[in-house]
Order: structure tokens, then sequence, then C-alpha cells
């Protein structure tokens, strides 16, 4: 029988789900994933048919937004077609679908995931210098990336920047990052790396506190608070000289938790109420047994038990990740 709403022990209604279609990516940022990593046995993954019927459950739950992650998106085959699936459910219960990309493979299929009614994409990129870029995701593809980027403009896809501060790589480029940005007619948001997952760098050396980019940026620019809300835990800051708009996401120096509205699903089905935390529902076992719509619906009403209050990150000089799981597995 499907119940009601998604609501939590906190009383907050989930209406946001970030699927991840493949813990897979075409990149390694150093700050992201190892060289040497462990990729889920294809096997394990969620098919095309389940991952549509996993989204026809959130949505019959209450869910309207949906943002497919990964790892990257596009790197997977079913990605494409489970755009046109979902896109078909827009404005039948889905009010919005969306991906976060890093654009490699994005000139390619700008065109088909408009079509399909993708309204709005968040492309990952740190820095456009091409040494930088090389030296960042050990991988040469930041022309790729540029070219993803203008082939969705062209499409009529909005575009937000999404920008890890690092100490070590962007600090000096981040006001030039937001003037190209906004010459471009993207929003930018700037995010504090978050210790997720075991990497080769150590992370103290990388963090960069969004408090001083913010100081950075006013040496240039013109900050005034923005009334701007995004349904995420960035806030965002006119940039007066610019017009367009800055967000800063710090999960560390500021807590967003209580007006969480989401929650992420894995590749192999696992949804984790909190990126902050381990609890998790395995969804998979439910799609692949008898009665599958009943048992998706009593193992989303287990899971919304399970939602913690709030995260605790913290980043220390040689401290343990927060969580051994990497960000490319629950999804940004
Ligand atoms: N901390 C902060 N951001 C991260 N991302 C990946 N790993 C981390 C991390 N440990 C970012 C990517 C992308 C988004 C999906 O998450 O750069 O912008
Ligand atoms: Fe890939 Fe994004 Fe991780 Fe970079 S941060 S390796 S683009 S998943």
């Amino acid at each position: 029988m499907a119940c009601g709403k998604l609501i939590d022990e906190f009383g907050r209604t989930i209406r946001y789900l970030r699927l991840s279609v493949t813990d897979r990516c075409d990149l390694r940022c150093n700050y992201c994933m190892g060289e040497a990593m462990q990729f889920l046995p294809r096997r394990e993954l969620l098919d095309l048919d389940e991952l549509v019927r996993l989204a026809d459950g959130f949505i019959t739950r209450g869910v309207n937004k949906i943002r497919l992650t990964g790892g990257e998106p596009l790197v997977r085959a079913v990605t494409l077609p489970l755009i046109d699936e979902l896109g078909k459910r827009l404005g039948h219960g889905l009010d919005e679908l969306t991906m976060t990309t890093n654009a490699t493979n994005l000139a390619r299929h700008a065109q088909r995931i408009a079509d399909a009614g993708v309204k709005r994409l968040n492309v990952s990129l740190d820095t456009r210098d091409p040494a930088a870029f090389a030296a960042l995701t050990n991988r040469d593809m930041l022309n790729r990336v540029l070219d993803g980027i203008d082939a969705a403009l062209d499409a009529g896809i909005k575009i937000k920047l999404n920008t890890v501060a690092l100490a070590d790589t962007n600090r000096e480029e981040i006001p030039d990052l937001a003037a190209w940005a906004h010459g471009k007619g993207m929003d930018i948001t700037f995010i504090e790396v978050m210790p997720l997952g075991d990497i080769a760098a150590e992370r103290s050396d990388q963090f960069l506190s969004l408090e001083t980019v913010r100081r950075d940026l006013e040496q240039r620019f013109t900050l005034e608070p923005s009334s701007h809300v995004s349904g995420g835990p960035a806030r965002y800051w006119n940039v007066a000289e610019t017009g367009g708009r800055i967000g800063f996401i710090s999960p560390i120096s500021h807590n967003f938790c209580a007006s969480c509205n989401r929650v992420r699903v894995t590749a192999k089905g696992e949804l984790f109420p909190c990126l902050g935390h381990g609890e998790m529902t395995h969804l998979r076992a439910a799609l692949r047994g008898p009665e599958p719509e009943q048992a998706l619906d009593a193992a989303l009403d287990r899971a919304m038990k399970t939602k913690p209050e709030r995260h605790h990150f913290r980043i220390a000089k040689g401290a343990d990740p927060a969580l051994a799981r990497h960000m490319s597995v629950t999804g940004g």
C-alpha cells in the first residue's frame, strides 16, 4: 500500500532524491579518489528498469526533485535512457530533473539531455588552468570540460558551477573563476572540502575555509547578501560588479542540517539518509524481490526513522576520514 509523504523523526519532509548511477569516474580529482579505486562490480548496480522503479517509488511518496549524480553519471550507458525516461515524469509528480556532472562527456549529449526536459545542471570545475587541472584530476581533459559547458549553454541549459576551494590548487584563481562564470551567465558555488574517504593527499593541506575565500573575493568584488534559496545548503551573495551570484557551502564551519530535505541512494541501491553518517537502508533487495512496490515503501518508511538530526564533520591534521565512504559512492 502506497503510504503518504516521507517525513523523518525530526519532522523534515523528504522531497529531494540524489540518485547516484555509478561510482565510476573518468577523472581522479585528488580530494575525491585515489588512482587505484575499487569500483563496484557491474552486477551490483541497479539496472535501468530498477532505477526507474526506484525513482517512481520515491515520486509516489512525494519526492518532486531528482538529481542524478555519481561518480560521473555520463560514464554509464544507462544514464541517457534513464534521463529520457525520468523526463517523462516531469509535470507528473516530478518538478525538476537535474544532474551533477564533470562535463567531460557533455558536449556529445547536451542536446538530448535538454530535450528530455533537464533545465539545469551542476558542473564540477575547480580550475581553468590546464596544468592545475591536469595535476588535480590526473587527466588531461580540461578542453572537453569547457566544450561540454559551452554545448550545454548552447542547448539552453542553465549551469551552476561547483568549485571545491582548495588551498593548494585554486585559491589565487577563485576570483577569476567567479568573473568567468558570471560572464557566461553561470552561478558559481564554492564548497569546503569534506573528509570523505581515504585519499593519498593530506586533507588539512587542502582545506581552505570559505571565510578566507569570501575575504579574498571581497578584495575584488562587492558582495551583497542574496535572498536566493536553492533548497540546498548554499548561502548566496550577489556580486555588484558582475550581476552574478556566488554560493558558499561550508559543511564544516556552518551546519545546515535543520532544513535538510534530501536523501541519497547509491548505484547499488543503498539509501543513505545523511551524507555524514553511516546509517543505511538497502533498497535493492526490495526492488529485486516479490511485491517490489510494497517492499520499497516499507523500506522507505524504515529509512525515515534513521535519518540523523545532524552531521558532525571536522577536519584535523592526521585525523581519520569522518567516513570511509567516498563522495563518489554516495554522490555529491
Ligand atoms: N569534499 C568536498 N567536495 C567533494 N566533491 C567530491 N569529493 C569531495 C570532498 N571530499 C565534490 C566534487 C563535485 C561534487 C559532486 O562533490 O568536486 O563538485
Ligand atoms: Fe570524478 Fe567528481 Fe570525483 Fe572529480 S570529484 S574524481 S569529477 S567524481
